[in-house]
């Protein structure tokens, strides 16, 4: 008995050496305390045939050998496990150097909303109030009431783009007639900017777009000077393109200004010729204007501008091609 037990200890540890996975070592265990075959497992049942005397001694020995081969088991197991464990570390590790994805990609306004924001605040400290007017405009508001009557050849120049059986009514090709509103609706002294999306039936290119947006200023008073409608947007220029902004007022035509005025900026692409480019028009109000929305035009003048939100934005962060405001490009739009 004592023989067959060591030599079983023997046995055992010699076969333990070559266990080098988890389940060949459930295979070993199963060989020595299996319930049915295991040798231990049948050692153990021969005990009640050893002598009474040899009882004790057996029995001991016994249990230091099951001890024993119980020790060296979890001991085997838990050096296995080790292993396993480094070996999925290692192969299936993290890359702490992968960039980070954040869960959710917050999204933020799109620039041309930031610029008419911008704009907005910049024109109501010096005490403009913002509001809006109809896309959709009647012929009377966007030309007739402006001072372009059905034949001018101003209308020309607007590519309008006419709803389909109703005549009278087109989409604005320009923000002033939120000025012919504001104007019949209210008494001066009226001091306003009216942001918003214009349209014009053009072939869309580099410079021009179907839809785009414009500002337009306006301010009715009694003593209005051309002298306050250049100070202010000279204070425009400063703020919104910096302190050495290159500018200039040139004279120009529109129907519904005398005199009239366009405002130049000097564009200059990195390694390329600078030229002057135009951002906005403006003058004083046309006392016929005025009249039209029964405004005593002997008692009260005033001043308006409209610019290219599209055009200064460009300028301001040196964008060679207007469609890429409308294009939605995700790389374009995070930049902002
Ligand atoms: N409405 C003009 C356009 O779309 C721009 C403009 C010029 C607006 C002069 C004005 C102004 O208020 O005074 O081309």
């Amino acid at each position: 008995m004592k023989e067959q037990l060591s030599s079983l200890k023997k046995e055992f540890e010699a076969q333990l050496k070559h266990v080098s996975s988890l389940l060949q070592l459930e295979a070993l265990e199963q060989t020595i305390f299996g319930r049915k075959a295991g040798a231990f497992t049948t050692l153990a049942k021969q005990m009640k045939d050893v002598a009474t005397e040899q009882k004790k001694a057996i029995g001991e020995m016994m249990n230091t050998v099951r001890l024993k081969i119980v020790k060296e088991l979890e001991e085997k197991r838990e050096a296995l496990q080790r292993e396993e464990m480094k070996k999925i570390a290692e192969t299936e590790s993290i890359d702490v150097t992968e960039p980070h994805l954040p869960k959710e990609a917050h999204g933020h306004m799109h620039p041309m909303s930031q610029v008419e924001i911008e704009l907005s605040e910049l024109f109501r400290s010096m005490g403009f109030m913002v509001l809006d007017g109809p896309e959709l405009e009647s012929d009377y508001f966007n030309f007739e009431a402006l001072n372009i009557p059905p034949s001018h050849p101003a209308r020309d120049s607007h590519d309008t783009f006419f709803i389909k059986d109703h005549p009278e009514w087109v989409m604005r090709t320009h923000t002033s007639p939120v000025q012919v509103r504001l104007m019949e609706n209210n008494k001066p002294p009226i001091r306003a900017l009216m942001p918003g999306k214009v349209y014009r039936n053009e072939a869309i290119s580099a410079k021009s777009y179907c839809l785009f947006h414009q500002v337009e200023g306006l301010y009715v008073d009694e003593d209005v000077t051309f002298a306050e409608l250049k100070g202010t947007l000279v204070v425009f220029l400063k703020q919104f393109f910096g302190e050495d902004v290159k500018y200039r007022f040139r004279p120009s035509f529109f129907p519904f200004t005398e005199p009239s005025a366009e405002v130049d900026v000097w564009w200059q692409p990195k390694g390329k010729e600078g030229r002057w480019l135009e951002i906005l028009g403006c003058g004083m109000v046309d006392p016929n204007v005025l009249e039209n929305v029964k405004i005593d035009n002997e008692k009260y003048v005033g001043y308006a501008f409209g610019m290219g939100v599209e055009r200064i934005a460009m300028l301001k962060y040196g964008i060679g091609d207007i469609r890429v405001f409308f294009d939605n490009d995700k790389r374009f739009l995070k930049q902002f």
